[in-house]
């Protein structure tokens, strides 16, 4: 390792993707149809876009990995895809679409890479939201079914699962706001939501800790949260934001329950509370999984409902802006980690489970020559730096290994340190690879 970042010799450093986004094969070996699959068929997705080939990773990850291990990584993190090996969401497991897990796990084993696997990426099998997916209570008993074959077919040989990814973004862009699979919206989609979340997530951990998982974390994305003035209002504004993205897919774990005494929208959440609910919400981690892609500004509206707060977007605030609308802004991830390992009031290890951007690489004069993404990675380490002893933050994950398939901005929005011709699924090595490679000392 440079001396130029000076992070521990055990630091883990490896890089991700998830199963929907990169591994196409959507009729290979059995899979049934995930909730992402009858989205893209209503034409939600930026130019009409399908993740039916994606990164076709499904066939290439051998050669994917070689990647990884070229990069100087040895650590990589993907999901499994819940409908390949269990095509309706309930049952046996489906032994072909298994036995791609099995050939990756072993291949990267076979080339000295450590396995970190998420047990749900997003991609819900169709069937569960027949009967109304996460807002349905039965969700989180099919869920702990699933994690169960998961960690039958995987646990001896994968010491690393990570629960969930990103619960607020699945739950808000999903069943809130309509722009995520499934495509719902409103309060009465959202509360069930995310309480039935909350108990598949802590239920979750403790599941896989009591079948014998060796290390169980669970992954958040978080903002950095500012208001707009120092106006008292807004300053009231921006924590009721914060609250809401924030905490409440974090608080009932940690005990502190709902924030619904400053967000009074939520009482209506013991709709959905059962006896004992108070105790399954709770769970210890071995580890947090932080991700963080930005800061959001927000100013105090009366008009908005639920909240009175509304973000100014980073557009019209003129900043520069990533491909996917978020204001690039290097401090975001040391500001979240200053407030959540104060929040979370223990000292369990977190692990930067994502870091990336993405801006239009079309515009580049040269192909490949992501500088812009160098100069991210740079500075976001620099600011991560005192975080390593003070907040116990024990590695990262570069996101992505390479371009892929960015949910309802399709392939609009490259993240990856490998560029990949959709067309002919070609990799090539930006150079940010080049850079991570060197950073590691190849
Ligand atoms: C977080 C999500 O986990 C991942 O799937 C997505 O590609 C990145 N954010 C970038 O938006």
């Amino acid at each position: 390792m440079k001396d130029l970042y000076s992070f521990p010799h055990d630091f883990t450093w490896g890089a991700g993707i998830s199963a929907y986004q990169t591994e196409g094969g959507v009729n290979a070996g059995g899979r049934g149809v995930s909730i992402w699959d009858e989205f893209e068929k209503k034409k939600s997705i930026r130019n009409k876009h399908s993740a039916s080939v994606a990164c076709d990773f499904y066939n290439r990850y051998a050669s994917d990995l070689r990647s990884v291990k070229w990069l100087g990584l040895s650590h990589f993190k993907t999901s499994i895809s819940w409908p390949r090996i269990q095509p309706s969401g309930k049952g046996n497991i489906n032994k072909a679409g298994a036995d791609f897990y099995d050939r990756l796990t072993d291949e990267m084993l076979e080339q000295g890479i450590e396995p970190w696997y998420v047990a749900y990426h997003w991609d819900l099998p169709a069937e569960l939201q027949k009967k109304g997916g996460w807002t349905n209570r039965d969700t989180v008993f099919r869920f702990l079914d699933y994690c169960d074959l998961c960690f039958g077919l995987l646990g001896d040989r994968v010491n690393n699962w990570i629960v969930m990814n990103e619960p607020l973004v699945f739950v808000g862009a999903g069943y809130f706001m309509g722009i995520h699979a499934p495509g719902r919206r409103g309060m009465n989609n959202f509360l069930p939501a995310l309480h039935h979340v909350n108990l598949a997530n802590a239920q979750g951990i403790k599941n896989l800790k009591n079948l014998g998982a060796k290390h169980v974390g669970t992954a958040h994305s978080f903002a950095s949260i500012h208001p707009s003035t120092k106006l008292d209002v807004d300053i009231k504004a921006a924590n009721r934001v914060h609250l809401a993205i924030n905490q409440s897919f974090i608080d009932p774990m940690l005990g502190y329950g709902y924030p619904t005494e400053k967000l009074p929208f939520m009482k209506k959440i013991e709709r959905y509370w059962e006896q004992n609910d108070g105790q399954l919400l709770l769970a210890s981690p071995d580890f947090w999984g932080v991700q963080v892609y930005t800061r959001e500004i927000v100013k105090y509206a009366w008009w908005m409902p639920y909240i009175q707060a509304r973000i100014i977007s980073a557009k019209s605030r003129k900043k520069i802006v990533s491909s996917i609308g978020q204001e690039v802004y290097y401090p975001a991830l040391s500001e979240v980690l200053d407030w959540f390992i104060q929040h979370k009031a223990s000292d369990t290890p977190v692990y930067i489970t994502e870091c990336g951007i993405s801006m239009q690489e079309s515009f580049l004069e040269q192909p490949f020559d992501d500088t812009y993404r160098i100069e991210y990675y740079q500075n976001v380490l620099e600011t991560l730096k005192p975080h390593i002893q003070n907040s116990n933050v024990k590695g990262l994950f570069y996101w992505s290994l390479m371009d892929n398939f960015e949910w309802a901005e399709g392939y609009f929005a490259p993240f990856g340190l490998f560029h990949v011709d959709f067309k002919t699924l070609k990799r090539t090595p930006k150079k940010s690879a080049e850079w991570v490679r060197n950073l590691l000392g190849q």
